[in-house]
């Protein structure tokens, strides 16, 4: 098969993860037969260095003539203080909002060979971690009115019923290829728009009846991800609580440089991104773990490309990484190898082959 991938390599230590995660798939298409064709697309801080926008139309359209588009990370400290609307992340969600990407999801699961890069006790960990967290992307507060006004400043959280029905279907759509268990996130005892996400969630449910809905404040929520990870299969929430929660969910496996995310809307050319940021702290340095990245071109070949064999090639190979001892600095512990992000790239290559 032929893809054409757009690729966005952004800024901090989003070039060095994106290019391990292309010499990655150019292992795949070499092994398999494919021809996998890159544009290369400028996006975040750099674009706002080269072009004076985050995201111009011209780089919008590469993205939305693809059949897929492959993310690093953009942002750090050098744009902090451009106006909001011309931020990097801006321009992310431009890309987002642009291709109506609304459904990403976020997989928490846990490597066995990661069991004590976990915070939590082994006694929770051994319980198991292995949930998703499906967020709505191109709603809510993220895309509502922004505005100041001398010393006030207003951020409006919006969410209209077609919205919130459509993410919810797929929340239990992915429930039901998984463990049929449906935990809907809101804070309905304070916002209205949580109360009209809760009634739309139950009217659609009568659709669903192998799938067991529950609902649950984001504030408990948040406590029990740490208390009890393993009641949870399938977590569907808005925006913002996704976000926040995502981060939690990532950290309680041992990394967040582990986690991928695929974003989808109503055609198959999918969004595809590590959930990190670009970490311009380590930026430049080959420390940063590329497994995020790598595992987000996986999910591509799996969601948009239905090349299921090669995903599992993918994430086959990450785990003989693993199982071999090797370990980026994020996750390192006693007794382990440590290897940069090249290295890292290197040897999950040679383990495909
Ligand atoms: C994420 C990030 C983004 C978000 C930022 C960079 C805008 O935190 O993908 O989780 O808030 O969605
Ligand atoms: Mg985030």
């Amino acid at each position: 098969m032929t893809k054409n991938i757009a690729v966005i390599r952004g800024d901090g230590i989003g070039p060095e993860i994106v290019s391990e995660a292309i010499s990655v798939l150019d292992t795949v298409a070499d092994l398999y037969g494919h021809t996998f064709n890159y544009t290369e697309v400028d996006m975040g801080g750099c674009a706002i260095d080269k072009y004076g926008d985050p995201l111009p139309e011209s780089e919008l359209k590469k993205c939305l003539d693809s059949d897929s588009v492959l993310l690093g990370a953009v942002g750090g400290n050098k744009w902090n203080d451009v106006p909001g609307n011309m931020r990097p992340e801006k321009g992310l969600l431009r890309l987002r909002a642009g291709m109506g990407v609304y459904s990403n999801n976020r997989p928490a699961k846990i490597w066995h060979q990661l069991a004590d890069a976990s915070p939590l006790k082994k006694s929770i960990v051994d319980k198991g971690i292995d949930f998703i967290i499906v967020r709505e992307l191109i709603g809510g507060i993220y895309f509502g009115e922004h505005k100041t006004e001398g010393d006030t400043a207003t951020d409006l959280l919006v969410y209209s019923e077609s919205e919130i029905e459509r993410i919810g279907r797929i929340g239990f759509e992915t429930a039901r290829k998984r463990r049929k268990k449906l935990c809907s996130v809101e804070k309905s005892n304070v916002l209205d728009s949580s109360r009209l996400w809760k009634k739309v969630m139950h009217r659609i449910a009568a659709d669903y009846p192998d799938v067991e809905l529950s609902d649950m404040l984001v504030d408990n929520c948040a406590m029990q991800i740490v208390k009890d990870p393993s009641q949870f299969d399938v977590i569907v929430t808005e925006n913002m609580f996704g976000d926040i929660l995502s981060d939690e969910a990532s950290q309680i496996t041992g990394s967040i440089g582990m986690i991928p995310s695929s974003s989808l809307g109503a055609s198959d050319c999918g969004l595809y991104e590590p959930i990190h940021g670009s970490a311009p702290d380590i930026a430049g340095k080959d420390k940063a773990n590329p497994i995020g990245t790598i595992l987000s071109a996986a999910m591509m070949l799996r969601f948009s490309f239905d090349m299921a064999i090669e995903a599992d090639a993918i994430e086959n190979a990450i785990s003989a990484f693993l199982d071999a001892g090797y370990r980026t600095a994020d996750i390192m512990s006693d007794g382990m190898t440590q290897v940069g992000c090249k290295r890292c790239g290197e040897i999950i290559r040679a383990n495909i082959k």
